[in-house]
């Protein structure tokens, strides 16, 4: 086989891309520059972008400023005024560290820096191209900086061809500087979009006002609930909605950990699973959990791009935000019954579940998240069963089994079904084989096929509205869904712009539940897509949108069903072919053989 010798690639080529590594878009970019004017101790941050940050991103604090002198060291590779030795690293208290940001941006754009410190009498102006500086001049300025980066991965173009449309490069730039401004009441903050302003901050006392300035609530609102904990290593000042607020998307879901907005998924699972039973599972809470951990406890140099954070206590934040927020609900008398959630690992019932995994036959399916996670998660949810019986009355009402009132005429001949078990799971049998059947995965992967074939294969049928229904968004999630038009078409969902922050519908296709509230059902799917990165993946869009209808509007464990109801399901669970497990993967028909049973009944 023929092979090219092995040579070094010039240092023009590699910075550029190791410079990907760092920076992979606007939004990244936007990250780095906020932490650098944040650092810089400004109180006054202000944003422009044009053409979704691609174009054009500046941004202005008044902060510290750079020295003249030093301005070529803040675009070099490794240059840091942040820390100076090893040492430093196991405790930082800035957001940068590494010397890279600056570098790695100049490397793939044309970047210019206006800076001056209040100890200079005059400021200072570089300009640099593709990593090499064009112009060192005094330059008279305010005391502050002003950095401006054009023309970004112009000489990158496999990078820049694979950024997305400049609405969605634009939404991704807006949610880092969101969470930047939550992160940072004591700052004024605001960001424009090709000039015009789209959002604003003014800097505030305290978080609490940040935070309804965000959501626009007045301060009289009492929706939030207020928890704040102190222990030894750290602590943890929490805001979260009540038991009225209901989203379908994790929007507004916010952790910080000392001042750096962050992922933990261990921690963002305790606290939506403190609202078990409080508001029904598929819906979201929202919540803005601010994190103070002394700073050896914490690793953020983990990730080129410092959102993956290790924290050494993790188990003990996320059980006491958990047991706060649970306190706060026992409180406001929230809680139907006791937390049925502990320990139910090791509840013996899981575990017998568990040992007939070699009777299913499993296909991989949807997400595959990891199993243990959706076995929690799973085990959880059921014994849920109970708690959530009010919201179940709705979803029977919005439930959609178009074809479930057919007759079904010839199941004599295989599976019969039993009767219904914690109202939760079908019993059934076929020959000497018994089943148990989770009703609310079964009706899930039934639904879910149903629409998944009939968009697939191109069988849409619409309804005229009776009234169009008029949905309000802001302008630039309407961009995104415009940009949207031909896959959300694609599914079926056509619309028209009626005013520049509302859309109108007048058709929609027959796959969706009859319900009045199709108003939810389509805003579902909409902030679904405003808020996932599908566009430019129709199966992504189908999947998830089959997803959206099929886990929400089928029949819940704790749903009563007839035994004519759960022939049907049976019948039409054979007669389509179903695969036996969930769209997320999960198995949902248990068989047990009368053998089996002999073999434990010493037969
Ligand atoms: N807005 C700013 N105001 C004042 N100084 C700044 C500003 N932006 C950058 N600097 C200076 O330039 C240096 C280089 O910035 P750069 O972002 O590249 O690295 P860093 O912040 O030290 O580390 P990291 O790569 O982790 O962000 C900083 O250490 C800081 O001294
Ligand atoms: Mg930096």
């Amino acid at each position: 086989m023929y092979k090219n010798s092995i040579k070094l690639l010039p240092q023009s080529v590699a910075n550029r891309i190791a410079a990907g590594e760092v920076i992979e878009r606007p939004a990244s970019m936007l990250k780095e520059l906020l932490e650098n004017a944040i650092d810089s101790g400004a109180t006054n941050i202000d944003v422009n972008s044009m053409e979704g940050g691609t174009k054009l991103l500046a941004i202005e604090d008044n902060g510290s400023g750079i020295n003249f002198d030093e301005l070529p060291l803040s675009l070099t590779h490794h240059a840091t005024s942040k820390i100076s030795s090893l040492n430093d690293l196991d405790a930082i208290s800035t957001l940068g560290f590494r010397g890279e940001a600056l570098a790695s941006i100049s490397d793939v754009s044309h970047i210019e820096i206006i800076s001056k410190t209040k100890d200079s009498t005059s400021g200072g102006k570089i300009v640099s191209h593709g990593g090499k500086i064009i112009e060192h001049t005094p330059h008279a300025y305010v005391n502050g900086t002003k950095i401006t980066v054009k023309n970004l991965f112009y000489n990158l173009p496999a990078r820049f061809k694979f950024l997305k449309t400049n609405s969605r490069e634009f939404f991704l730039l807006k949610e880092v500087f969101e969470a930047s401004a939550l992160a940072n009441h004591n700052i004024s903050m605001s960001i424009k979009n090709a000039d015009r302003m789209v959002s604003s901050y003014k800097k505030v006392s305290c978080i609490r006002e940040r935070v309804l300035d965000y959501l626009g609530l007045s301060p009289s609102n009492d929706n939030l609930i207020e928890v704040e904990i102190t222990k030894e290593t750290f602590s943890v000042y929490l805001l979260c909605s009540d038991t009225s607020v209901m989203q379908a998307t994790r929007k507004n879901n916010f952790l910080f950990l000392n001042g750096r907005p962050i992922e933990n998924r261990g921690i963002a699972y305790s606290i939506k699973n403190a609202y078990t039973g409080v508001i029904p599972r598929e819906k979201y809470p929202y919540y803005f959990a601010y994190i103070t951990i002394n700073y050896e406890k914490v690793d953020v140099n983990v990730h080129p791009s410092k959102k993956e954070v290790r924290i050494k206590n993790e188990r003990e934040i996320s059980g006491s935000i958990y047991n706060a927020i649970r306190r706060e609900f026992e409180k406001m008398n929230k809680l139907v019954t006791v937390d049925l959630n502990s320990d139910i690992e090791n509840n013996h019932h899981f575990n017998v579940t568990n040992d007939y995994n070699s009777f299913f036959s499993q296909s991989n399916y949807g997400n595959n998240e990891s199993e243990s996670f959706i076995n929690r998660v799973n085990s959880d949810f059921n014994s849920e069963a109970s708690i959530l019986n009010d919201y179940n009355k709705e979803s029977i009402e919005l439930n959609i089994n178009p074809n479930l009132n057919e007759q079904v005429s010839n199941f004599g001949a295989s599976t019969r079904a039993l009767g219904q078990v914690f109202s939760s799971y079908i019993l059934a049998e076929r020959m000497d084989e018994m089943y148990i059947i989770d009703q609310h995965a079964a009706y899930e992967r039934l639904n879910y096929e149903r629409i998944y074939k009939t968009i697939v294969n191109k069988k849409l049928e619409y309804e005229k509205l009776l009234i169009p229904l008029e949905l309000e968004y802001r302008d630039y999630e309407i961009d995104i869904l415009i940009d949207g038009k031909e896959n959300l078409n694609s599914i079926g969902i056509y619309f028209e712009m009626n005013s520049k922050t509302s859309i109108i519908i007048e058709d929609i296709p027959l796959y969706l539940p009859k319900t009045t509230k199709i108003d939810f059902i389509i805003k579902d799917i909409f902030d679904n897509y405003i808020s996932k990165d599908s566009t430019d993946s129709l199966e992504r869009l189908i999947k998830s949108t089959c997803n959206t209808i099929a886990c929400k509007y089928s029949p819940k464990a704790g749903d009563r069903l007839s035994i004519g109801d759960m022939q049907k399901l049976i019948y039409l669970l054979e007669s389509e072919n179903i695969l036996t497990s969930c769209p997320h993967g999960r198995p949902f028909i248990l068989r047990i053989s009368k053998n089996y049973l002999d073999n434990k009944f010493l037969r």
